[in-house]
């Protein structure tokens, strides 16, 4: 009795302890983060303008030092840069992302990442690249005047699509085109639903899935059924007129951008070894249900490996190879990028409350100019 009772007064000390020293380090790691809007001098020597998010919340546009290639990055002029969802939840700093991404300022300032336009310089390692190649991809920074990144997150623009849409496609093309071919290994023939077919990332799947060879059909309001067919959409379903989970209809693949569906609905119009590739949980911004959908998908991975259908998570990941097969894509004509609206850098803030009022109809580009 002795022993217990002295094991758990030690036990108790030691919790607290740990929770002071966690609580220490949370308030000396709040009041001590910085980031380089701090620091930026008063009078560049350099100028440019450029979109920062000094505080979690705002967005505001500076003048800073243009940024300087290391050995191995590509600077360059962008034209067009574009808003994913991921940018505003980064914008707002979640408090569990916030050990990662800065306790009281976001640690990097630094916002977009889609970009398109054309090198002005290249470090004397980079190969592929050099001054006046237009190239797109992804760029830590891209709505400013001048972004450096890495020669393996760029590729060549091709000549038949603008800059506006070369710049809306990195994050939303390589999310549709690894959601169906890495995830639901899309095959011709197919029968594919895409759930949410109307915003960045549904106007890629459902050209993409077209792409590929698959019979697509495509999710969305009343007001945005003409864009999916014009895009190459079979079948069309007015999602407030008719649940697609209740027809008679079967799907190889459900690519859902939404997850507004609990898993037993899914199964029911999965064919009997379908996959339901889990991209999203909605629009972007906040919206109700956004915690039932993400307790939903959670569920449904863990659910997947018991059951003959596969539920699959992911996250996209960067990889030159495959920006380079959405350029043949968009060179062929089989692809061609959706823009809803375009905005001018000083309207960065303007444009992503439009894209998180929910209802954008392709991407949103900020045209730097
Ligand atoms: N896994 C990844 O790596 C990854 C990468 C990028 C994005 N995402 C996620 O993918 C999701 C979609 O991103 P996004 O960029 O396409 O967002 P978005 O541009 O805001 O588009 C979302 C679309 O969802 C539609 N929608 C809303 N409720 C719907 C419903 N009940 N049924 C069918 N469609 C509905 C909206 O169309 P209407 O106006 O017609 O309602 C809107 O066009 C987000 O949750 C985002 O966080 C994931």
């Amino acid at each position: 009795m002795k022993l217990l009772k002295r094991i758990l007064k030690w036990a108790g000390i030691v919790i607290l302890v740990l929770v002071v020293v966690s609580g220490l380090f949370l308030f000396v790691s709040y009041w001590q983060s910085s980031n380089d809007c701090d620091r930026d001098i008063a009078v560049p020597a350099h100028p440019m303008k450029a979109i920062r998010k000094c505080e979690y919340g705002s967005l505001t546009l500076r003048t800073v030092e243009k940024p300087i290639p290391t050995d191995d990055q590509v600077l360059i002029k962008v034209r067009a840069a574009s808003l994913n969802a991921a940018d505003g939840h980064l914008l707002r700093g979640s408090f569990v992302m916030r050990p990662l991404t800065g306790m009281r300022k976001p640690k990097d300032s630094r916002f977009g990442i889609d970009c398109a336009g054309t090198v002005e310089a290249v470090g004397k390692n980079v190969t592929q690249f050099k001054p006046g190649d237009e190239v797109f991809g992804a760029a830590n920074g891209a709505i400013a005047e001048y972004v450096c990144a890495p020669e393996r997150t760029l590729v060549t623009k091709p000549d038949n699509v603008t800059f506006e849409q070369a710049g809306s496609v990195a994050v939303a093309g390589l999310t549709a085109l690894q959601g169906l071919r890495n995830q639901g290994n899309i095959q011709p023939g197919q029968k594919v639903l895409v759930n949410g077919a109307s915003g960045g990332v549904g106007t890629f799947a459902v050209q993409i899935a077209k792409a590929f060879g698959a019979e697509v059909t495509a999710v969305c309001s009343p007001r945005n059924l003409e864009q999916a067919r014009s895009i190459g959409a079979d079948h069309v379903i007015d999602y407030t007129k008719e649940d697609f989970t209740v027809g008679d209809q079967r799907y190889d693949m459900i690519f859902d951008n939404v997850g507004n569906h609990t898993i037993a609905e899914r199964r029911r119009v999965l064919a009997p070894n379908g996959v339901c590739v889990l991209a999203g949980m909605g629009s972007a911004g906040k919206h109700e249900g956004q915690w039932s959908r993400l307790a939903g998908n959670l569920k449904s991975f863990f659910v997947s490996p018991f059951i003959s259908q596969k539920f699959k998570f992911f996250i996209a990941k960067v990889l030159k190879v495959d920006l380079g097969v959405l350029r043949d894509l968009m060179q062929e004509g089989k692809l061609t990028p959706v823009i809803d609206r375009e905005y001018p850098m000083s309207k960065t803030a303007e444009a992503l409350d439009y894209l998180e009022e929910g209802h954008a109809r392709g991407k949103i580009v900020i045209k730097i100019e």
